[in-house]
């Protein structure tokens, strides 16, 4: 068989993919519409932040097991398996925008592709999607869907040590080429239909954000009746049928998966007239959680206009500079709607379109240098390190409103600050005494 791949859209999934097959041993050619972005990969440059990525990029650059083209017939070349990661972004309606998709598989009609290829969609998609594509790509190539779970941030290491391998088919024959891409990994491997892929995608993403409205939701319930909701949650998780996964409380999910694919979700499940009670909760609660700090700045502040606010985080997570639908972008619009300045540091991120009367700081203290108060909207583990004192000395007010519970309160509280948390009680007979393992 031949050992030649082809990856179609070469954003953050795609990238991974072509790096992470490489790895596997297959030799991988990758194809965009984004010439620059082709460029840049054929000299070694990723396009974005991700850990560990640059030297296997450069290793199998040199090796000639990765090359970029930007031509698709040249892409598709001798490749049996093409798999597509191109984006599929929310329409206004909720509904995923599929034209990126549409648009390369319209492409592929008009290149030759090897006999018996295989066209493996990896891009997130509506139930039915790609038996709409199997359709159309009938008698040129067989249609597998193929979920990807990976997360940026660790986008290469979980391409590499999936939970599970899933492939949606009607093809024994095409379920089990694409399988074998996957050969070497230990991992499960559930070959079912395209339809039940496609829903074990939306839905494993739709769980994991009801898990975090529904800590988002308890925390502000611990907030109202005196209780903490790090141990309310802990001790909830340790149940292992629940498990502490995603029970964080915060200021929501941002970032260009969740949000997108719990609407998609939602609106499928309203098409069909059904199943969407929960979905829409998930959505709603998600939508007033990143008000509840403005909210807080606010009041302890008593007002936004004219105040100076500091915000350690821009990126939707730590890991990555990925600041697409990112909830901190959402609070800084936010803040300027109330009148207050907002002084940006972020550890990945070097400029973004902020809005009005908000700029970016080239440090996490000059951000916060004579600002009324620190807003921290995205968990950079180094923000831990900063001393409070030193925050306590260039801070005017001395509030700290911490979106996602990273810092700890007893530290600020002994340096003078005033903290707040998301249902964080500052009361120590509210906490737990000690806790094992
Ligand atoms: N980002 C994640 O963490 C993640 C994780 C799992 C699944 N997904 C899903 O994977 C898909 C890709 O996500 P992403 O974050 O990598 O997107 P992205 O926007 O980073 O990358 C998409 C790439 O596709 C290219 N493209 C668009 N139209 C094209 C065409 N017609 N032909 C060739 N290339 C084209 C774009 O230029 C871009 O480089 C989405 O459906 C997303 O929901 C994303």
């Amino acid at each position: 068989m031949s050992k030649k791949i082809c990856i179609v859209g070469t954003g953050y999934v795609g990238m991974a993919s072509a790096i992470g097959l490489a790895e596997l041993g297959w030799s991988v050619t990758g194809y965009d519409i984004m010439g620059e972005r082709i460029a840049g990969l054929r000299a070694g440059i990723t396009p974005y932040r991700e850990a560990g990525i640059d030297e296997p990029l450069h290793r199998h650059l040199a090796s000639g097991a990765l090359s970029f083209v930007t031509d698709l017939a040249a892409a598709v070349r001798g490749a049996r398996i093409v798999i597509l990661t191109v984006g599929t972004p929310s329409s206004a309606d909720g509904s995923a925008d599929l034209s990126a998709l549409n648009a390369a598989v319209e492409a592929l009609l008009h290149v030759p592709l090897a006999p018996a290829a295989i066209v493996a969609v990896r891009s997130t998609v509506p139930v039915g999607t790609s038996d709409d594509l199997a359709a159309r790509l009938a008698g040129r190539a067989r249609v597998v869907y193929a979920p990807e779970f990976l997360r940026e941030g660790s986008a290469l290491r979980d391409f590499l040590h999936p939970d599970r391998i899933v492939v949606g088919t009607d093809s024994i024959g095409a379920a089990t080429a694409y399988a074998a891409l996957f050969e070497a990994l230990d991992a499960p491997v559930l070959m079912t239909s395209r339809r039940n892929a496609e829903l074990i995608k939306g839905v494993s993403n739709a769980f994991l954000a009801l898990k975090i409205s529904f800590a988002n939701e308890i925390a502000n319930l611990c907030d109202e009746v005196g209780a903490d909701s790090g141990d309310v949650l802990r001790g909830v998780g340790y149940d292992r049928r629940i498990g502490g996964a995603f029970l964080a409380p915060g200021i929501g999910f941002g970032g260009p998966c969740f949000e997108k694919d719990v609407k998609s979700l939602r609106h499928v499940a309203e098409g069909a007239g059904t199943g969407y009670e929960l979905l829409r909760a998930v959505l709603r609660v998600n939508d007033a959680q990143p008000l509840r700090v403005v909210a807080a700045l606010e009041r302890e502040l008593g007002g936004l206009k004219g105040r100076t606010i500091a915000v350690w985080g821009l990126a939707f997570k730590a890991g990555t500079d990925d600041v697409r639908d990112s909830l901190a972008l959402r609070v800084l619009e936010e803040l300027s709607r109330r009148g207050a300045r907002a002084v940006a540091y972020d550890p990945a991120v070097r400029s973004a379109a902020l809005p009005q009367g908000c700029r970016i700081a080239a440090s996490a203290l000059e951000a916060t240098n004579r600002a009324d108060a620190l807003l921290l909207l995205t968990e950079w583990p180094s923000f831990r390190e900063i001393d409070p004192a030193a925050l306590a000395a260039s801070l005017r007010r001395g509030l700290v409103v911490d979106g996602r519970n990273l810092l700890d309160p007893e530290r600020f509280a002994a340096a003078g600050l005033r903290y707040r948390g998301i249902g964080r009680s500052l009361d120590p007979a509210a906490r737990s005494l000690a806790v094992a393992g």
